[in-house]
């Protein structure tokens, strides 16, 4: 029989109330409301009414209901086309305005990292900078997310198979070694990245306290802002974008670029997901 979802909004206040520790209103409805459906279809329930009531019962399907909130996808140099450019272009204006300056070390945030793959990504490209120049450039990522389990795996830098398929065989030669059937990040590349636990809706720190003073000339900010309401969007742009240095850089997934748009901001290539103030 198909679960139809009736009433959405009441159960998303009904789940809110019981709950109430948790804001999950924070959430945007469409997407809280698949997971809901989800969770209905997982657990067998013949309405939304039934599926409430073994929420009520059960802790384990609390933590199930919002682990399903959770999502912690990431992969290696996930937009193609804003790594290039990246690559290409960013970096290299960046190390350029560096060295006419007193402060040398090009400073990242990594605001929502996932297992670190993002920050690693980064790191290969400054890595491979270096390799390949005489001046070396100095370089610091600060990785956080909110989530202690892909943090721990971040500082792992353990990768399945299926996690590294998307990076060409040079990188993964160069970057992983392999161990049994994982691939382990190398130390070179770990040693330039802080990892650590920040809440993007944390109140008291306008940016993380690793980092001191934020001042970051590329915040990356992907492939998170689409799960929540606007006005946390909102909450998280202010907050990313206060801790840019004059000129710096804020990057989004190629799906959220809209989002700062409208927030704004003006990517600085077109398609490119990397924006400016
Ligand atoms: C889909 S992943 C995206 C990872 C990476 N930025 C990328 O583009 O591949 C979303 C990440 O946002 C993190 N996240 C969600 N809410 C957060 C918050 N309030 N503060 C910090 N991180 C958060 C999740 O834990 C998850 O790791």
């Amino acid at each position: 029989m198909k679960k139809t979802i009736n009433n959405q909004s009441s159960i998303i206040s009904d789940i809110s109330n019981l709950l109430h520790d948790v804001d999950i209103l924070k959430y945007d409805e469409t997407f809280i409301n698949k997971s809901i459906q989800n969770r209905i279809t997982e657990t067998k329930s013949k309405s939304e009414e039934e599926y409430f009531a073994i929420l009520k019962q059960n802790k384990k399907e609390v933590a199930k209901f919002l682990n399903s909130l959770h999502n912690n996808y990431s992969e290696f140099f996930r937009n193609q086309l804003t790594f290039s450019v990246l690559e290409q272009i960013i970096i290299p204006s960046l190390i350029l305005k560096k060295k006419e300056s007193k402060n040398k070390e090009i400073r990242i945030w990594s605001a929502a990292c996932a297992a670190g793959q993002e920050a690693y990504s980064i790191a290969m490209l400054f890595e491979e900078y270096n390799a390949n120049n005489n001046e070396k450039v100095k370089y610091r990522i600060f990785a956080t997310d909110q989530c202690e389990k892909q943090l721990t795996q971040a500082r792992m830098g353990k990768f399945d198979v299926s996690e590294i398929n998307n990076l060409n065989f040079k990188r993964v030669k160069q970057w992983f070694t392999k161990h049994g059937d994982a691939y382990f990040v190398k130390p070179i590349l770990k040693k330039n990245i802080d990892i650590t636990e920040f809440d993007l809706f944390n109140e008291k720190y306008s940016c993380p306290p690793v980092s001191i003073f934020g001042d970051f000339d590329i915040v990356l900010c992907a492939n998170l802002l689409f799960y929540f309401k606007p006005e946390y969007r909102k909450r998280i742009l202010n907050k990313t974008s206060n801790c840019l240095s004059n000129g710096g850089y804020i990057i989004t997934g190629e799906t959220e670029r809209e989002i700062l748009m409208n927030f704004n901001l003006k990517e600085v290539y077109s398609q490119s997901a990397i924006f400016k103030k």
